[in-house]
């Protein structure tokens, strides 16, 4: 099947499972479930969301991959630092390039963090990295921000 429309048919079934997926929680754990299995390159799929406090922080909520070490993140430190505290998305070509990165696995190469907003405000992301170098195009961009917007508006709707 061409790329397109395997990504046509994947943000599909990301809609249906927004639909269908009781809560938020229970649509971040499928989320991570159905990317990480249909997306080859997708080898670390997570969700950090941000807990409120002096200094707020990023805690590490549903995931598929590897145990971390970075189960808790400053908002000033890492990849996922930068993308939440700017809250914008952050496509990393190089790992080993970027000062900022925080080391997951020795195997990442590239990754992309999208800032998940609920009512107009950053309250967590959505993180992915890959073995695979540059492995994030915009359609995947388009795709991660796709599914990080409808965990927004789940949270939403759940009152959150
Ligand atoms: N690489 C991230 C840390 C999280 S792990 O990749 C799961 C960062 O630089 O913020």
């Amino acid at each position: 099947m061409p790329v397109t429309s395997r990504m046509d048919e994947l943000r599909g079934d990301v809609s249906e499972l927004a639909r269908s997926a009781t809560n938020s929680r229970d649509l971040m754990q499928r989320l991570c479930r159905l990317l990480h299995e249909r997306m080859l390159k997708y080898n670390w799929v997570g969700f950090y969301m941000i807990e409120p406090g002096q200094p707020p922080m990023l805690a590490l909520g549903a995931f598929v991959g590897a145990m971390t070490p970075h189960t808790r993140i400053p908002m000033n430190q890492g990849i996922c630092g930068a993308a939440a505290s700017s809250g914008q998305t952050v496509v990393v070509d190089d790992v080993s390039k970027d000062p900022r990165y925080l080391a997951c696995s020795l195997e990442t190469k590239s990754e992309i963090v999208v800032p998940v907003f609920a009512h107009g405000k950053v309250v967590g992301e959505l993180d992915i990295d890959s073995h695979f170098p540059a492995a994030f195009t915009p359609e995947d961009r388009e795709l991660v921000q796709h599914c990080a917007a409808l965990v927004g508006k789940k949270l939403e709707a759940s009152g959150q």
